[in-house]
């Protein structure tokens, strides 16, 4: 998905070119993304839990209990990265497989469960293969948005569920006023000094590749997707989008037993 710019008339009348973007267009994003997250990869947790103050850990918590399965469940962690929704998930009794683009964050990843490289928007699991997907502050990455939620649509099983979270921005005035301090300005630094300047200014950037939640909503929808729910958590700080893999469930297999 390409990012959203805005483009203003210039002077004449003429639009202005497009800003200078650290942000690269869609033929080269997935290239671009994947070898800054083999970069960063060794210190993305460390810098992960300075960046939200630890509270990441408890809205993986959140995301996984969204997803309202019974334990024992088989869940895809989508671009897993280094493993904490999958930790998350396999606290909660359920069955994991994680999944990711790049290669060094699978490297780095310690949630122990079976790891697959694959990009988001062509999974190489069966059909129906999951009851549920949680994918972890990943959305802004992918270089096709709707091909991937259909791949996520595909691999869930009828009445699958679906809980993603993101990034978000709080609405409401200082709240604001600090995230745009923290989000635009410390974390470029705290990041470039302790893991890859360039991967984190790309970090808030990268929220211009988020489409806006109607859009977001419909893309899940045409995915095959129903009772879509979008939520800010804490404030706005994070969001959570919950939904359920249309279709109508098979029915339980015949017990063998008299
Ligand atoms: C910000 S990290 C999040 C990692 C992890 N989900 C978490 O919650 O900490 C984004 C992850 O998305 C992965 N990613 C980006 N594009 C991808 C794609 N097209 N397919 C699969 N994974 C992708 C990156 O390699 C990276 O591990």
């Amino acid at each position: 998905m390409a990012p959203r710019r805005n483009a203003g008339p210039g002077p004449g009348g003429r639009p202005d070119p497009a800003p200078p973007s650290p942000l690269p267009a869609d033929s080269e994003k997935t290239a671009r993304v994947r070898a800054m997250f083999d970069t960063i990869a060794p210190r993305y947790d460390l810098v992960n839990r300075l960046m939200t103050f630890g509270l990441d850990q408890r809205w993986r918590r959140v995301t996984v209990d969204a997803l309202a399965l019974p334990a024992g469940a088989r869940i895809l962690d989508l671009a897993c990265g280094t493993g904490d929704l999958s930790r998350a998930a396999a606290k909660r009794g359920h069955t994991v497989v994680g999944t990711d683009l790049s290669a060094g964050m699978l490297a780095a990843n310690q949630a122990h469960t079976p790891l697959v490289e694959s990009d988001g928007s062509r999974l190489s699991f069966a059909d129906g293969t999951f009851d549920g997907l949680v994918c972890g502050y990943a959305l802004r990455n992918f270089t096709d948005l709707a091909a991937t939620f259909a791949e996520a649509g595909r691999v869930l099983r009828p009445g699958g569920r679906l809980a993603v979270l993101e990034v978000d921005a709080p609405t409401s005035g200082l709240w604001r006023f600090g995230f745009d301090v923290w989000f635009n300005k410390v974390v470029p630094v705290l990041g470039g000094a302790l893991s890859d300047r360039a991967a984190y200014r790309y970090l808030p950037a990268s929220v211009a590749y988020l489409p806006p939640t109607p859009v977001l909503r419909q893309m899940l929808l045409d995915a095959g997707f129903s009772a879509v729910g979008i939520r800010p958590l804490a404030g706005g700080l994070s969001q959570l989008v919950v939904a359920t893999r249309a279709g109508t469930p098979p029915p339980p297999s015949p017990s063998l037993s008299p």
